[in-house]
């Protein structure tokens, strides 16, 4: 593993102005709604602690990860006692905060909040022993510039592991309700990805899946992937 001593917060963004525009108007909803989010419990608790428990068999007490779109802090704060240390990212400062503010209650030292808007290519100025994406890949507008900038911020034969939801695994009638919500601030921007859709992007941004799972049914995709050697 390589490590320099860059802060994700101080990097310059190398995006156009429309990009940086539906980026800003995410952050704000997610800034909106962070003190909701925190409040409202785990829909489905047995899904979440699975999901934990396949995560954890593929970590090590050496290792050193990276969650992107960590939210309120909640799996990293989980998950920091089976690493040496977690690099926990979001967006949404009003996210953030809470999330410093939870470790701080916890007594967690070994968890670092930082803000970061994906793509971030100041991502990759190190690299990670897994990545970690929950409920996240979905939102992002450039989901194959993401899961390249992920593979970037790992070692080869590193892990991104992710649970996704997959809007378009029913019916893509969600876009109807989605549009109208997003029109009323009332939602995030969401991209309708299918299971066969995820996979392929991970696969195509240089990865091999070495897992999958459907936890919570029906979907969400839990995903294992391994970041093949470079050629
Ligand atoms: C549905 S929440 C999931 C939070 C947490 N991972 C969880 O599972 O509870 C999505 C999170 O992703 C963040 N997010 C959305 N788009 C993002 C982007 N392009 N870059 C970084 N964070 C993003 C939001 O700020 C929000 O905290």
């Amino acid at each position: 593993m390589s490590a320099t001593t860059h802060d994700p917060t101080r990097s310059p963004r190398r995006r156009g102005p429309d990009r940086d525009h539906e980026m800003g108007d995410d952050a704000a909803f997610w800034d909106k709604i962070a003190e909701e989010y925190a409040a409202s419990p785990v829909k489905d608790v047995a899904s979440y602690e699975r999901t934990l428990e396949r995560t954890r068999a593929h970590l090590s007490p050496s290792d050193e990860i990276l969650e992107v779109g960590c939210g309120t802090g909640s799996t990293a704060l989980r998950l920091a006692s089976d690493v040496a240390h977690v690099t926990a990212t979001d967006g949404s400062n009003a996210m953030l905060e809470i999330a410093r503010g939870k470790a701080h209650e916890q007594g967690v030292g070994n968890v670092r909040f930082a803000q970061s808007m994906l793509p971030d290519p100041a991502l990759e100025e190190r690299t990670y022993d897994a990545v970690l994406a929950f409920n996240t890949l979905h939102l992002v507008s450039d989901l194959p510039a993401v899961l390249r900038n992920l593979a970037n911020a790992l070692e080869p034969g590193g892990l991104l592991i992710t649970k996704t939801v997959c809007l378009a695994e029913q019916t893509r009638l969600w876009a109807i309700p989605l549009f109208v919500l997003r029109l009323l601030g009332k939602a995030p921007s969401v991209h309708l990805l299918s299971f066969d859709a995820l996979e392929t992007a991970i696969c195509d941004a240089g990865f091999e899946i070495v897992e999958m799972g459907d936890h919570p049914a029906p979907r969400n995709r839990f995903v294992v992937a391994r970041k093949k050697p470079t050629p």
